[in-house]
């Protein structure tokens, strides 16, 4: 069952569901997305993922599954992690799972919608989140939600036998408050 909590035009974020295990466990075992996450390196299991998205729901935790309207499907997920509760930091994450549903604008929209809740709702002053300099989909699509690049942590992941810098990007209340006035 999935609970429409914040939505967008095409999507609503729901509290986790942990019948969705299985998929979950599908999506984090693809390279093509989780090369992206820097956790291919992990191994994975149903039950790690299961007790993972237990926690999360047990906890109350601002992560997310990424609904899709149009037929109640879940799509992939985003959350929110507390990194300063004085500084009202955040860091934010997610994915789009299936690759058939990448490219269409809905992580894009999913990030727009968790910015949004975290800025309206928790009253956000900084979210930032860190993108492996490979991931051009991730980096524009970060951009595209108003997030900007602050700088580079060189050689920050190993992965596929080399190197890559990561990408800092980040969004303030007041980029936040700029972006939706145009
Ligand atoms: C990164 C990700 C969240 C982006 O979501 P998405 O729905 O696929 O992307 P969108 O459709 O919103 O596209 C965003 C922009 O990136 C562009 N883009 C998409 N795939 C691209 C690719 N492979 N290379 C370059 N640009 C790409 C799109 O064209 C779009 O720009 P445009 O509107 O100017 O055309 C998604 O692809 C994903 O989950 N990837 C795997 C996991 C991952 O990397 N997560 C992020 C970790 S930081």
């Amino acid at each position: 069952m999935y609970y429409k909590k914040y939505e967008s035009d095409r999507l609503f974020l729901s509290p986790m569901n942990v019948d969705d295990h299985q998929i979950y466990t599908k999506w984090i075992n693809d390279e093509t997305l989780s090369c992206g996450l820097g956790n291919f390196r992990f191994n994975i299991t149903e039950l790690s993922e299961k007790e993972w998205i237990e926690k999360v729901c047990k906890n109350g935790e601002h992560h997310y599954s990424i609904i899709r309207k149009e037929d109640n499907k879940v799509i992939g997920t985003y959350g929110l992690e507390v990194k300063s509760e004085v500084s009202r930091r955040f860091h934010v994450g997610g994915f789009i799972g299936e690759i058939d549903e990448r490219g269409k604008g809905y992580g894009t929209e999913a990030l727009k919608l968790i910015t949004k809740f975290a800025f309206e709702i928790l009253n956000a002053e900084t979210l930032f989140s860190g993108i492996y300099a490979f991931n051009k989909a991730s980096i524009k699509s970060a951009k595209k939600a108003g997030y900007k690049v602050s700088g580079k942590f060189r050689n920050a992941y190993f992965y596929n036998g080399e190197y890559h810098d990561e990408i800092c990007v980040e969004i303030t209340k007041e980029d936040y408050l700029e972006s939706k006035e145009q």
